[in-house]
């Protein structure tokens, strides 16, 4: 989630959420984003001031946490997203290590609050939520991409690249 030197060939966040952006704008309107667990929020400055994104998040604590991000942010767990946030309602949500202890629930939440056709990019450590199981969603969303990968001072860590498929049922 954060800018690098410039590598071509590298997945780059940022240029995919400005095209993402992009599409919308030439609809008329801004792509609204959730960020579940922000953390700094330092990854969002840069595309703040842009302009191009209607910026939402939450996070446990505003400890650490700039305060240019805190009036985006509401404070909630993953699992009670459903409370603060209507179905159907991000164009793409993101939760970067923001769903701990929530794992499933969290994901659940997740997928309530966006879009059909929306994005969802999460990651987290432990377990992988088993979400490909049939009790759980079925045909609800598609898995775009998911895996398993080590990172420095973690547990195994995981990844999921959804999209939404159908509206929430109420
Ligand atoms: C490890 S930091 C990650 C911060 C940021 N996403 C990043 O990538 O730099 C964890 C953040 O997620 C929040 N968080 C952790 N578990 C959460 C949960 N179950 N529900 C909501 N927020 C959670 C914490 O409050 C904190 O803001």
């Amino acid at each position: 989630m954060y800018e690098g030197d410039h590598v071509p060939t590298r997945p780059n966040f940022r240029a995919f959420l400005l095209r993402r952006a992009e599409e919308s704008q030439t609809l008329g309107r801004l792509l609204r984003v959730l960020d579940v667990g922000v953390g700094t929020g330092d990854q969002w400055l840069g595309l703040l001031r842009t302009g191009k994104i209607d910026f939402h998040a939450t996070s446990l604590t505003a400890v650490g946490m700039r305060i240019d991000i805190m009036k985006y942010t509401v404070t909630c767990t993953a699992a009670g997203l459903h409370r603060k946030f209507p179905p159907d309602y991000f164009d793409l949500v993101v939760a970067h290590y923001g769903t701990h202890y929530t794992q499933k629930s969290g994901l659940e939440n997740i997928l309530w609050v966006a879009k059909p056709g929306g994005s969802i990019l999460v990651t987290g450590e432990g377990n992988m939520p088993p979400i490909a199981s049939p009790e759980n969603f079925g045909l609800f969303y598609r898995i775009l991409n998911s895996d398993t990968y080590k990172a420095e001072r973690k547990e195994d860590c995981w990844f999921y690249m959804l999209r939404k498929e159908f509206r929430s049922l109420e």
